[in-house]
């Protein structure tokens, strides 16, 4: 009989909170609901207590999100536990995930505590935050470095005193498989109250283990994993969420465990996280990677004409890939648009499809034929929708192997205004553009990170480009799409001008 493994995503807090990966607040509820429609039990919204920024998000999500269980982190202190317990005020199912370090490195370095204060602070601040939330996860930090005797003290008493699920984590990743599995088992067999509780784990990947280190907890007896989609998270990543689910959905006979999510959701979120935060997935990663289903030698082509299993244990099908049947081009309507859409997964509504339809037309104006990949683009870019501050009205550059390069732009302020700034650089007439914007806007920022990616192969590939910037602290990140990538790239530009002027309140 197999067990139910509950999935509890991160991707929003331990995920969020690596470099390069923020998000501001109506992505976090956008990518929010796809972990919900993905099928999570739990969902990790943030630590409301680290930022004004953090509550709103944690806020937000909890006021969205309806099925799933809505997590906020918490130190072991009244101040933070008062803080998740109001941002999760309005949510279904709140609970609040408490923790706090439990290695002597960490007693001794960081928090300067003795195994006595902690445990004191472990039995007050879990019965503390059980008064405001029933649901109670309770954390041990750095747990597989930790006195194994302390620890079960510390899970004992955290039990006693409410939680409803207690953590194991391989904080730094450091933890080798048969290691990690006879801590929980080592937990399950000395800790007094433990059956009344799940057993959750969190593996980070610091030595590659994490997705590895998960499963054998489960075999050893974790009902619950904490992961991340597309494995982000705090320096080398969690768990990947995609990698550990599709593990207990191919190898039934190996784990004799399943899990909520609908795997038939995997591609879609993986693909709307990195469209949020401009970073794709390296082309081998399991599962998601572009390569993970391409078959570039001849004898692998040959084997998989005549079947698909000689070279591949997952079908495209069963992650929500899309396999295109239909080929849309300049001929093709609105309802085969609308078709093509439904069967990638993507149910928009009369309006969104209006619109999907004119970018569609002016796309398959350009090009003969245009691409499931090209059309996923063109609606994910349609979830988020920033106010628009800034609007591209007119540009033009000039440029040259033996001159400076120079551009002039012309933005439309929400107000009507219209203003222009023309600039010269020595460094191309992206730069040029980037510099006579930031002229425009008038607020000290700085450009930290520019990609430009081609969304289908061949020549006639629209660019896909991303643009982040600083801002007091933090970033914040732009996303186009065009043929033209000159312009793409200036409308990324103004969308993470956008971005942060709409966080910091001056739309
Ligand atoms: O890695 C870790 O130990 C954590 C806990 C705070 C859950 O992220
Ligand atoms: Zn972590």
């Amino acid at each position: 009989m197999a067990r139910t493994i509950k999935i509890f995503d991160t991707t929003l807090r331990d995920g969020e909170q690596a470099p390069g990966f923020s998000m501001n607040l109506a992505e976090k509820v956008e990518m929010a609901k796809q972990l919900e429609r993905l099928g999570v039990d739990v969902i990790e919204a943030g630590f409301a207590a680290a930022s004004p920024g953090d509550f709103a998000a944690v806020q937000a999500v909890a006021k969205n999100i309806n099925q799933s269980t809505v997590a906020c982190l918490s130190r072991l202190l009244k101040k933070d536990i008062d803080i998740a317990a109001e941002a999760l005020a309005l949510a279904k199912k709140p609970r609040i995930h408490l923790f706090i370090a439990t290695s002597d490195l960490h007693l001794e370095y960081k928090l300067k505590m003795s195994r006595e204060q902690i445990l004191a602070a472990v039995g007050e601040m879990v019965a503390y935050a059980k008064t405001k939330v029933e649901d109670i996860q309770f954390c041990a930090e750095d747990a597989s470095r930790s006195n194994r005797e302390f620890l079960y003290q510390v899970y004992a008493k955290a039990i006693e005193a409410g939680a409803t699920v207690i953590n194991i984590t391989d904080t730094v990743g450091y933890s080798a498989p048969e290691e990690f599995a006879r801590l929980v088992c080592d937990v399950r067999e000395n800790v007094p109250n433990i059956k009344a509780v799940d057993i959750s784990v969190h593996c980070h990947n610091d030595l590659g283990m994490a997705v590895a280190n998960s499963l054998a907890a489960v075999q050893a007896g974790a009902s619950q994993v904490d992961c991340t989609v597309n494995g982000i998270g705090e320096r080398a990543g969690n768990a990947s969420l995609e990698e550990f689910v599709m593990n207990l959905s191919v190898r039934k006979d190996v784990y004799h465990a399943c899990c909520q999510v609908d795997t038939r959701e995997i591609y879609k979120t993986s693909a709307l996280l990195s469209s949020i935060t401009g970073i794709k997935v390296q082309p081998n990663k399991a599962v998601v990677g572009a390569n993970a289903f391409a078959h570039e030698a001849g004898i692998h082509q040959h084997g998989i004409m005549a079947n698909r299993k000689t070279y591949e244990v997952i079908t495209p099908e069963s992650i929500g890939l899309p396999v295109n049947k239909i080929v849309l081009g300049k001929h093709s309507g609105k309802h085969a648009l609308n078709q093509r859409l439904l069967e990638m997964g993507y149910a928009l509504t009369a309006v969104e499809l209006d619109q999907a339809f004119e970018k569609f037309k002016a796309l398959a104006d350009r090009k003969k034929e245009v691409s499931d990949r090209e059309l996923e683009v063109m609606v994910i870019q349609r979830a988020i929708q920033i106010p628009q501050t800034y609007q591209l009205a007119n540009y033009s550059v000039s440029m040259g192997n033996s001159i400076s390069s120079t551009a002039w732009v012309q933005l439309v302020h929400k107000s009507g205004q219209v203003r222009e700034a023309a600039v010269a650089s020595h460094e191309g007439p992206i730069t040029a553009a980037f510099q006579a914007i930031s002229q425009i806007v008038r607020v000290d920022f700085q450009l930290v990170d520019f990609v430009i990616n081609a969304v289908t192969p061949g020549t006639d590939a629209q660019g896909e480009v991303y643009a982040k910037i600083r801002c007091g602290g933090r970033i914040y990140t732009g996303s186009s799409v065009g043929m033209d990538t000159v312009e793409a790239s200036i409308c990324a530009y103004i969308d993470a001008v956008n971005t942060m002027l709409w966080a910091m309140g001056r739309q």
